[in-house]
């Protein structure tokens, strides 16, 4: 393909050289391909009961459980840095059999979205929609005892339950839910209550392909989440596929899914591609605690530069397919980016 020239013949040297646009920062920059900026990032939080409290998550470096209060004031710097859009975790007050504080109208995710909505009302405001926060058992359904010491996660049952949480997250100011409980026919069951109550309009970013994974180890120390017996093999998704991750979307997208995700993120970077490319809707990622937990540990001990891991990866993510990255170092990249 590539016909050599005169010179090319005499000297054995090539005349197509690749490092010519590589020579200095400002021709990189002009012919670079993924570019980042503040607003494709969504930041995590966690919101917990009682006034002053900022309690930082032991397997999450600068992750920190906060009160309402405290919430508001770190949502007003998290704007100030340009990232224009969080998501919330509930830790209730008390956990029940049903999760009931997170369908209650004034459940601690409730509050929190009012007040943010008070006092920052340009920030886009996401709720996480899910009961394994609100569950005794740590569970993200409603259980049923099927034979002696065999208990099965109910799918129609919390249906109900997940759009009425989904609900009352809308009524208090949320303006888009994201269900992340993988119960077949979640976004469905959303959609009709939403639109039923006048809620046509708020979108729906549903975890469509979330994966049972070891990574969102550190999450449920955060959100106090983790299941007291068994595992959310269930319903999540078995990570040897991709196939099924497409099904799923398509399901979601069927139900009227307006965003589609894929969690988690750098493991699963060739599922972000495929999905992008299948649907070309937009498309989210969550690059989860872990990724964030690990990439913290070794830029501790002196392992890896955490500044240059945390661009790498998040360019990888969107060099992937994503258009939106939910990430804990949404704030930290943010201002980065500003400099
Ligand atoms: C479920 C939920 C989980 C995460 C987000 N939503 C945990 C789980 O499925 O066990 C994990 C996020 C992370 O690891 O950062 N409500």
């Amino acid at each position: 393909m590539i016909t050599m020239t005169e010179y090319q013949k005499k000297t054995g040297f090539p005349t197509v050289r690749m490092r010519r646009l590589r020579m200095t920062e400002t021709i990189r920059e002009m012919v670079r391909e993924t570019v980042l900026q503040p607003s494709d990032f969504i930041y995590p939080m966690f919101v917990v009961p009682g006034k002053k409290v900022r309690k930082e998550i032991s397997s999450m470096p600068n992750v920190f459980q906060l009160s309402v209060d405290e919430l508001v004031r770190e949502c007003e710097n998290i704007y100030k840095a340009g990232v224009k859009s969080v998501i919330l975790f509930g830790i209730p007050f008390h956990k029940d059999e049903y999760g009931s504080e997170a369908y209650d109208e004034n459940g601690i995710v409730q509050q929190a979205i009012r007040e943010l909505k008070k006092q920052i009302p340009e920030l886009f405001v996401i709720t996480d929609v899910c009961l394994c926060e609100y569950t005794s058992h740590g569970h993200c359904g409603i259980l049923r005892e099927v034979a002696p010491g065999q208990v099965e996660i109910l799918n129609d049952e919390t249906l109900d339950l997940l759009a009425k949480e989904s609900l009352t997250h809308v009524q208090a100011g949320a303006d888009m839910v994201a269900p992340s409980d993988m119960m077949d026919g979640r976004v469905a069951a959303i959609r009709a209550l939403l639109d039923e109550n006048g809620f046509a309009s708020t979108p729906i970013m549903s975890y469509a392909a979330k994966y049972a994974s070891g990574f969102y180890g550190p999450f449920r120390d955060a959100a106090e989440s983790t299941p007291q017996f068994g595992d959310r093999k269930s319903h999540q998704m078995d990570p040897a596929n991709t196939n099924e991750a497409i099904r799923e979307v398509a399901l979601d997208i069927d139900e009227g899914a307006d965003i589609v995700m894929v969690k988690p993120a750098l493991a699963y970077l060739d599922v972000i591609y495929r999905v992008k490319n299948e649907f070309r809707m937009p498309t989210a990622a969550y690059q989860v605690s872990g990724e964030y937990s690990m990439i913290k540990a070794a830029a501790r001990n002196g392992w890896l530069d955490e500044q240059r891991i945390m661009m790498e990866t998040l360019t990888a993510i969107k060099r992937a397919g994503a258009d939106l990255v939910m990430t804990y170092f949404a704030v930290d990249a943010a201002k980065l980016l500003k400099i």
